[in-house]
């Protein structure tokens, strides 16, 4: 039974005392829970310790210590994350899906370290690559002060109140099996587990809200929270891979740094194993490959690190990736499986996107029932028709993919797919542009409405909570939302008698959108979905004009004066402001609205924040939507850099129309590789903050 609290402030010592014994077996119980995943007592009884550690620390709000297991929430919302520098460089991984570069690797690390032709080979450290946010914790006399994402690798985004609320974090490093360092910093991977990740998405349908493409977005959305109660309600997870510094102890294998970490208390990846030989790294490889589909947790391939510190010091690094390292990656996943329609979609600008309705099947732990055919020209290189039987691809990031048909012999194939002569959805004549059917009725066409609404209420647009597809699709269907103005106008009473719909839920809707009356101008730049203007160029609008009359003004000249803006983006922003019909629905719009505040953020924030930060890109070919130098403009402003020719540093070869060497350079380095449709998606979903609104990924299944 506990004792009653007492009234008085200055605490007695046994308050203390009772205080830091509750306080070491709660770590205790969060240890053997999420880290060792044996628990020892029943949920209730942990309950009972941890109300009554918060029972006396509030009666003696004096005790409370940023390490209390108690402070994992509560933070105050911030209105921005500030840039941190991290205690060492956070370098990428050089990566190869040859199983061959294993042993060419292995013979760089020799002849780095002038051993031997002929002798053994030096041990080396395997682990998963897991697929999730890359992270540094540091820990300064055994507690965490911070956390900081990878960003451009010197500097990222400070997430201290959040990575508090992952409950596998410790707040305070455990001292049972060795003392805790002067200083840790150490390297890990935040991620979602896959039946957490499906979870979450079924409960942000059901608010009304899009769900996320993948685990790994999901993750980074949640740790880059200005509010960290909301990353608290996300199921992240944390494994720690790599001591970035460490001050107070040593060691002289990574084996033993791994095995200091566990002491500690930090959780690590499952399976670590030494091999000294290609041929046992690639039996970890295979067996890993083969396991991949079993594991509640996204890896895309394995890890291969020197053991020996010193060793690891003398080869040093380049400024892309340590030399002592290598990650040998999976193949993309592919499953086959048939078509059984093809439908099409209309987006919010008018592009027609074919899209494969499939029988389900399961794609590396994911049930995939649609996949993108991109476009028409790609529809008629692929020969693809109702019916067939077609492998399907899912790497990672992009969304699912028919990449080929699968031949059947004696089976009679349907027709050939012909893009209709009609918008499938109002009816207007279509016209092509390039490799696309675009529906140019605009205004007329409800799923281009439709498509507006969900971009203009979507995560980097105004961020309205509960307004997704199928509200979106709802609303206009009803007529409810004839123009985008009419969401200002919405009552309860009406939006509760929509399917799915009750009193309360109407009401938060309506006072989502009410909250948005007062909306930063970029999120409102780019809810309006102009051509080409992402998140990144509506901020640096934002910010360089800083009132939406003075861009609406602007002629071509003025807009190029803004960093990533070039000729065709600047006459797509002219063409899209002198639009009669676009010009009344933003006039409609803004007439509703109290205030386009300005955001400004400091030079170079967020930049670098991006996941594709650090990387080096290339790009080959020619592409229909932007020029090559628009393309680099692109990616360097999410942090990345662009050159012009493939090596061992290449981290992405986006290849377009024509390409040649360099895409069979980069085939052979099994470097990445991005057709144009997949670049345009990645860029969407970067510069967004949220998937492409037209893909496939982002629509509930069915
Ligand atoms: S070691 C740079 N080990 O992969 C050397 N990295 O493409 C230190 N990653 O974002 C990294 N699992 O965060 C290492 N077991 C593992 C890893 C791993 C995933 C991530 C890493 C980085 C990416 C590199």
């Amino acid at each position: 039974m506990a004792k009653k609290v007492d009234d008085r402030t200055d605490p007695a010592p046994e308050v203390l005392r009772e205080v830091e014994s509750l306080r070491e077996k709660i770590r205790r119980h969060d240890y053997l829970y999420y880290v060792e995943g044996t628990p020892e007592i029943s949920d209730d009884a942990y309950d009972a310790l941890f109300r009554r550690l918060r029972e006396l620390e509030e009666a003696h709000p004096e005790l409370v210590t940023p390490d209390s297991p108690t402070q994992r929430v509560g933070a105050e919302p911030r209105d921005d994350l500030p840039t941190i520098r991290h205690t060492a460089p956070m370098l990428s991984l050089d990566s190869s899906q040859e199983p061959e570069e294993v042993s060419r690797f292995m013979d760089r690390v020799r002849r780095g370290l002038a051993l031997e032709e002929e002798g053994p080979d030096p041990a080396y450290l395997l682990q998963p690559k897991l697929d999730g946010v890359s992270i540094e914790l540091v820990y300064e006399d055994g507690v965490l002060v911070r956390g900081v994402t990878r960003g451009n690798g010197q500097q990222g985004e400070g997430v201290t109140d959040n990575v508090r609320t992952i409950a596998s974090v410790p707040l305070r490093l455990r001292q049972e099996g060795r003392p805790a360092p002067d200083l840790l910093a150490v390297r890990g991977e935040v991620l979602m587990k896959l039946s957490a990740f499906e979870g979450l998405n079924q409960r942000l349908v059901e608010e009304g809200s899009e769900p996320y493409a993948n685990p790994r977005n999901a993750t980074s959305g949640a740790l880059r929270q200005l509010d960290s109660s909301i990353t608290a309600q996300r199921p992240l997870e944390f494994l720690a891979f790599d001591i970035l510094a460490v001050e107070g102890d040593a060691f002289e294998r990574d084996e033993e740094g791994v095995r200091a970490l566990q002491s500690w208390g930090l959780p690590v990846p499952e399976r670590v194993r030494m091999a000294s030989s290609a041929e046992e790294v690639l039996d970890y490889h295979l067996a890993f490959a083969r396991d991949r589909d079993e594991l509640d947790y996204e890896i895309d391939g394995i890890v291969i690190k020197l053991d020996d510190w010193a060793g690891r010091e003398r080869l040093g690094a380049t400024s892309h990736h340590p030399r002592w390292a290598l990650a040998l990656k999976f193949e993309p996943r592919k499953e086959v499986t048939r078509i059984e329609r093809i439908a099409l979609q209309v987006g919010r600008t008018g592009v027609l996107t074919p899209v494969a309705l499939l029988r389900p099947v399961e794609v590396g732990g994911v049930t995939v029932s649609r996949a993108t055919l991109h476009n028409r020209e790609e529809l008629e290189r692929k020969d693809v028709r109702e019916g067939d039987l077609v492998r399907v691809q899912r790497a990672g990031d992009v969304i699912p993919q028919v990449v080929e048909v699968v031949p059947e012999d004696g089976r009679e194939r349907a027709d050939a797919f012909r893009m209709p002569e009609r918008c499938p959805n109002c009816d207007t004549p279509l016209v092509s542009r390039g490799p696309f059917t675009l529906c140019p009725n605009r205004f007329g066409c409800a799923a281009q409405l439709k498509g507006r609404i969900v971009h203009f209420a979507s995560r980097g647009g105004l961020d309205i909570e509960g307004l997704g597809q199928e509200t979106a699709a709802l609303l206009v269907e009803r007529k409810m939302v004839v123009e985008l103005a009419d969401l200002f106008d919405l009552e309860v009473e009406e939006v509760a008698e929509l399917p799915g719909f009750a009193e309360l839920s109407a009401s938060n809707l309506i006072e989502a959108i009410a909250e948005r009356r007062r909306t930063e101008l970029r999120r409102f730049l780019f809810g309006l979905g102009i051509p080409e203007v992402g998140a990144t160029v509506a901020r640096d609008l934002a910010a360089h004009f800083r009132t939406l009359g003075a861009i609406r003004e602007a002629d071509r000249e003025t807009l190029e004066k803004v960093k990533g803006i070039g000729p065709k983006m600047s006459e797509l922003i002219v063409e899209f402001f002198r639009d009669e019909r676009n010009a009344a629905a933003i006039d409609e719009v803004v007439s509703r609205m109290e205030e386009l505040s300005v955001y400004e953020p400091a030079p170079d924030e967020d930049r670098g924040s991006s996941d594709i930060a650090g990387q080096t890109w290339v790009f080959t070919g020619g592409m229909e939507s932007m020029t090559r130098g628009e393309a680099k403009k692109r990616v360097e402003a999410l942090g990345a850099r662009a050159t012009s020719s493939v090596s061992g540093a290449t981290d992405v070869v986006v290849a377009g129309e024509g390409a040649g060497s360099k895409l069979e350079k980069a085939q052979e380095l099994g470097i990445r590789i991005l057709d144009e449709s997949q670049f345009l998606e990645l860029l969407g979903e970067m510069e967004g903050g949220t998937g492409d609104e037209e893909g496939p990924a982002e629509l509930p299944d069915g």
